[in-house]
């Protein structure tokens, strides 16, 4: 757990927390200093930033200062202090005046470590004012510095939205390379034309990319860092809900073909990813209740606490509550750092992040990636695999029933007319298979999940037949009771 100051806006709190953590002490009235002979003296204090990053922070201060007042107020709005505190929240409770420090926000960081990476997710607010001084500390922790060469890959419409922010942390402006939306864009192509405008603008070994947008921008985006000059850091950015709970973390990157769903691609782990939730407020209602459905699925593998959640509090989350949004972002996104964590090239155990994937992908591809999004795929596939883990009895009638009534309680999923044969056949080209061997994500009871390799064509019809009957009709005239008569 993690206390931040971000914009601060009482700079009397900001004074005070300075000084009882002792990280600076303010020397004169141009600025902060770092004590020469500084100790890290609070015992809440198991890590603190290092005297050099501290100082860079102090030196980006400093310039800014001098340069102009302007400059002074964005630096002195978003100061980017950040302390790591032991377990004990109740820490920061002793911070007297507390609440007079207007914007004290609490940040989720997630820490992925796999056998060749290591990297945190910070998921908060605020993230994105301050973009540079934090990917400058994450380089300072690795010994490096901010290259010369920067690269933020973006979708043009998300950066119409957010450009003016993003750009504020900057103290040089970064080269913007614009990848169009849809996922028609997501291939080969576009990968090739990313890569040598990124060599036309000068761009080296030490050059870093910035993917800012959602899944496909960091899929794409991560899949250039990992194959230009044989390989370039990468931060990821993500401003989709789908993207801030899924795609960004785990180091997939990679394309489609026209074949198949991301057939071309490469495990390629960013250096930090920053979840800004600020950045969902411009996001379409369609596309968080898509991206909900990668966290229907994560609470169906491994985590009953949110698939309650998600449960008892639907109206909230999808009205944007911002508290309940936090908590589905940051159960959802431990989930995922905890299975990449064991198991980083899907060989056993990450295979079970698939849950609704087999078909998902295939409804995508039959569709040729239009009609649905993404996670609305996802969710009609859970329902395919919740039906076939009845009829295999890994999950009881009565779990059915409520697992299918969470599915719902995030739709309406968009209706779908589709020959059921058509999805089989398309979903033999599923990733996951090998050889013959098709495998295939069965939910077991509430909050757990299994790789079977011993489903039948005629059983995965069957299944497609079912969520087809289902995709016809309106799904929400259709009353989860009704479903279940269905089997
Ligand atoms: N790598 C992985 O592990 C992994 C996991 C799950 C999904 N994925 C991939 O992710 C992709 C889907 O990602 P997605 O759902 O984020 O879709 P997306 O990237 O297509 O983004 C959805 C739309 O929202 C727009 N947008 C993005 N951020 C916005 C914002 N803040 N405000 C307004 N509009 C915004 C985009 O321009 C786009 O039009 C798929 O290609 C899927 O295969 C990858």
């Amino acid at each position: 757990m993690a206390i931040e100051f971000l914009g601060i806006e009482n700079s009397d709190c900001l004074l005070y927390f300075l000084r009882i953590t002792g990280l600076l002490l303010p020397v004169t009235n141009r600025g902060w200093i770092v004590s020469p002979s500084h100790q890290v003296r609070s015992r809440n204090l198991r890590h603190a930033a290092s005297n050099a990053t501290i100082t860079q922070h102090v030196e980006i201060f400093r310039v800014r200062l001098r340069r102009s007042r302007e400059s002074f107020r964005v630096f002195h709005l978003y100061t980017p202090l950040q302390v790591y505190e032991d377990s004990s929240a109740s820490s920061h409770a002793k911070i007297p005046h507390r609440d007079h420090c207007v914007t004290m926000k609490k940040m989720q960081i997630v820490k992925v470590q796999t056998p060749s990476a290591q990297y945190q997710i910070f998921a908060g607010t605020g993230l994105i004012d301050t973009l540079e001084a934090r990917m400058t500390r994450i380089l300072a922790a690795l010994g490096r510095k901010l290259p010369k060469r920067l690269f933020i890959l973006t979708s043009p419409e998300i950066w119409d939205l957010w450009s003016k922010r993003i750009l504020s942390s900057f103290t040089n402006t970064p080269t913007i390379l614009l990848l169009p939306a849809g996922e028609r864009h997501k291939n080969l192509r576009s990968v090739e034309k990313l890569l040598r405008e990124m060599a036309k603008a000068g761009g080296d070994r030490s050059s870093i990319l910035i993917a800012f947008g959602g899944g496909i921008v960091g899929d794409v985006g991560g899949f250039v860092a990992s194959s230009f000059m044989r390989g370039i850091d990468f931060f990821q950015v993500p401003s989709t809900f789908l993207s801030q709970v899924d795609s960004s973390v785990g180091g997939k990157v990679g394309v489609n073909l026209p074949e198949g769903k991301n057939l071309v691609g490469a495990f390629h782990h960013p250096l930090a990813v920053f979840a800004d939730m600020e950045l969902l407020n411009t996001l379409p209602d369609r596309e968080l209740r898509a991206g909900l459905f990668e966290s229907v699925k994560a609470g169906m593998i491994r985590d009953r606490a949110l698939l309650r959640f998600m449960e008892e509090n639907s109206a909230r989350i999808l009205g944007r509550d911002t508290a309940s949004l936090e908590k589905v972002i940051a159960a959802s996104i431990r989930m995922k750092a905890d299975v990449v964590s064991k198991d980083e090239r899907e060989n056993g155990l990450r295979m079970i992040l698939n849950l609704g994937h087999t078909l998902g992908h295939a409804i995508e591809s039959v569709t040729g990636y239009r009609k649905l999004l993404h996670g609305e795929a996802v969710g009609w596939g859970i329902i395919a695999a919740l039906h076939l883990g009845r009829k295999r009895r890994t999950i009881s009638e009565a779990q059915f029933d409520r697992l299918m009534g969470l599915v719902y309680l995030y739709g309406p999923l968009p209706a779908l007319k589709l020959n059921p044969q058509r999805l089989v056949d398309a979903s033999a080209k599923d990733k996951k298979h090998r050889g013959d061997v098709r495998r295939f994500i069965l939910p077991v009871g509430i909050g757990d999940a299994t790789v079977v390799e011993d489903v039948t064509t005629d059983e995965l019809l069957e299944a497609a037949r079912y969520m087809l009957a289902l995709a016809k009709a309106l799904p929400e005239q259709v009353e989860v009771k009704v479903l279940a008569a269905h089997g």
